[in-house]
């Protein structure tokens, strides 16, 4: 049995962040099933935003014109107390990540370069080339090693282990050793990330499972909003690598096979950066009506940077300039790049409040495995970022302060026999079976693109809710092919489709229940807003019959109205 006062899970921004804030007065201990910084943090490009007013066309900007365009962009489901927090502390955070080292661009007066991005009013993303997550990353990884954050790379945690109302802390697999092991401990926070790969195509990592959303759920903790799946308009034929949103706030052009700009007919005056939900839904109708192009991969919308010019594109735009030339044999400076709309982003999550603490006693989680909400219905780019190192940081404060109160003991007797259970789960994986994990979860894959994707309507939803039982049996007998605990990613795997299948099913119910069109969740049987019925949260808890049990909460409305959204 390993002991800490506060045990973090995930070793993306959130959780280093959360680290670095509370390893001076605690015993933190961090797991992490990659090194740290192979985190999916680090495949952040275009940036994060703050109001600074560095970029002569923001010098008018605000925190308070920052959370108007984060509300508007939510479709009005994200909860306003907290997405003003988020808006006020982000100029803070990043001259904070400024301050501790990270190499921002610059403009030539010095000051943190800002560039424009979907859905804001001015241009206030700040960033680093289009590689912001990646120089975030190493800044904050730094300071936790500096700090001595005591940190267990390449560790599972298999489940969270709660009971009666108190998380206890985790059972966690050491790869390299192949041993389970109780980790106890007052206050467990986790930042595990999204859950993008229980779609088939996504920009996210491979990493990005969503496991730890589903071990909260199945450990009784409620999920929230998890029909709101974002669509990044921009990723590559093929390998689906994210085409940085900054590409259109560099001045990128979308254009269709009849050389039009097509997004001047549906967003006016944002054009191309009108926010995702928007431009994604646009792209994939211009593919459905046929103004798309052909591709042995699939249909395609070109995005076409070569106006920029070669300076332009090598500085600012570096990796997508390389990965367009490694992957697709395509020069961006020369020729546009081919595109289509997938998953990127969950907007919803583990349910926790603007303190990052959810129901359960002694159970924290921030960033993208969690639902504040700040993003609501349809998440601005370059909120993201800013989300996990903001809440990181409140959530750290959040814990100090509950701390010093007095967080019961943890005990060891449930983290016991919680091992014992996830040991036979183990065996049972390792032993025969007809069933492959990765077959399993390309099936997870194809029906939740297919089903519960950019477009919705009741019936494909009823086909995916109708689905998931009969992948969970299916589950039933999954056996990989080596029973060997070492580095075996076919077990890692295998343990983390459990939750998978979860986390879709929430996912695929909350969507077919939600009969209206909300930022990222369209149904073309209710194809408008409906406040008067959907102006709510969607909480999803792990029901008796095995499948979630929806009820619904109220949205926080400060000062914002909700008003019709038009770019
Ligand atoms: O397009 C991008 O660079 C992604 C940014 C984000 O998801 O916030």
């Amino acid at each position: 049995m390993i002991d800490h006062d506060i045990l973090i899970v995930g070793g993306g921004l959130t959780g280093l962040r959360a680290a670095v804030g509370l390893c001076d007065r605690f015993n933190v201990g961090l797991i992490s099933k990659v090194y740290p910084v192979r985190s999916h943090s680090i495949c952040a490009q275009g940036g994060i935003n703050a109001a600074l007013t560095n970029n002569p066309d923001a010098r008018d900007d605000s925190w308070e014109k920052h959370t108007f365009d984060t509300i508007k962009g939510s479709d009005f489901l994200a909860d306003q107390d907290a997405v003003e927090i988020m808006c006020k502390e982000a100029i803070k955070i990043v001259y904070e990540m400024e301050h501790w080292g990270c190499p921002f661009s610059r403009f030539p007066d010095g000051t943190i370069a800002q560039r424009p991005f979907g859905g804001a009013a001015y241009p206030r993303t700040c960033y680093s080339s289009d590689i912001t997550g990646h120089v975030l990353l190493n800044t904050l990884y730094e300071r936790a090693v500096a700090k001595g954050v005591k940190i267990y790379p390449e560790w599972f945690v298999t489940s969270l282990c709660v009971e009666d109302g108190q998380c206890h802390g985790v059972v966690a697999l050491d790869m390299h050793s192949g041993e389970l092991v109780p980790v106890r401990a007052g206050v467990t926070f986790f930042g595990t990330g999204g859950y993008g790969r229980v779609y088939q195509h996504s920009t996210n990592s491979l990493t990005s499972t969503g496991s730890g959303i589903g071990m909260a759920y199945k450990a009784g903790v409620p999920l929230k909003d998890m029909e709101f799946v974002q669509f990044h308009p921009t990723t590559l034929i093929g390998t689906n690598i994210l085409m940085t949103e900054a590409c259109r706030g560099e001045g990128g052009y979308l254009v269709n096979n009849q050389g039009e700009r097509f997004m001047k007919r549906y967003a006016p005056t944002a054009k191309e950066l009108a926010p995702r939900d928007i431009v994604s839904r646009c792209i994939q109708t211009e593919i459905n009506e046929g103004r798309g192009f052909d591709h042995p991969l699939g249909r395609y919308i070109q995005l076409d940077l070569r106006h920029l010019g070669e300076k332009k594109i090598q500085e600012r735009l570096t990796g997508i300039r390389k990965i367009c030339i490694d992957f697709i044999g395509i020069d961006p400076v020369d020729e546009p790049i081919p595109i289509m709309p997938c998953q990127h982003y969950s907007m919803g999550g583990i349910d926790v409040n603007e303190r990052c603490a959810s129901e359960v006693r002694g159970f924290y989680a921030g960033g993208e495995c969690a639902c504040v909400s700040v993003h609501g219905a349809n998440r601005l780019g370059g909120n993201s970022l800013l989300e996990t190192i903001v809440f990181g940081k409140l959530a750290a404060q959040a814990i100090s302060e509950d701390m010093e109160g007095g967080i019961p003991k943890p005990d060891e007797k449930p983290l016991l026999k919680l091992k014992d259970e996830v040991e036979k789960k183990i065996l049972r994986l390792t032993a025969p079976g007809r069933e492959k994990p990765y077959q399993l979860q390309a099936d997870l894959g194809v029906v939740m693109d297919q089903k519960v994707g950019i477009f919705r309507t009741r019936e494909q939803l009823k086909q995916a809710v109708d689905k998931l039982p009969e992948l969970k049996e299916r589950y039933r007998h999954v056996g990989v092919s080596s029973p060997s605990r070492h580095m075996n990613y076919e077990l890692i795997n295998a343990l983390e489709l459990e939750y998978m299948l979860e986390v879709a099913h929430t996912i695929a119910l909350g969507a077919m229940l939600r009969e209206e069109s909300r930022g990222s969740h369209f149904r073309t049987d209710f194809n408008t807003r409906n406040d008067r019925d959907w102006l709510k949260h969607t909480i999803a808890r792990m029901g008796d019959d095995g499948g979630p049990a929806m009820s619904y909460k109220d949205v926080v409305i400060t000062r914002y109205q909700p008003v019709e959204r038009k770019y």
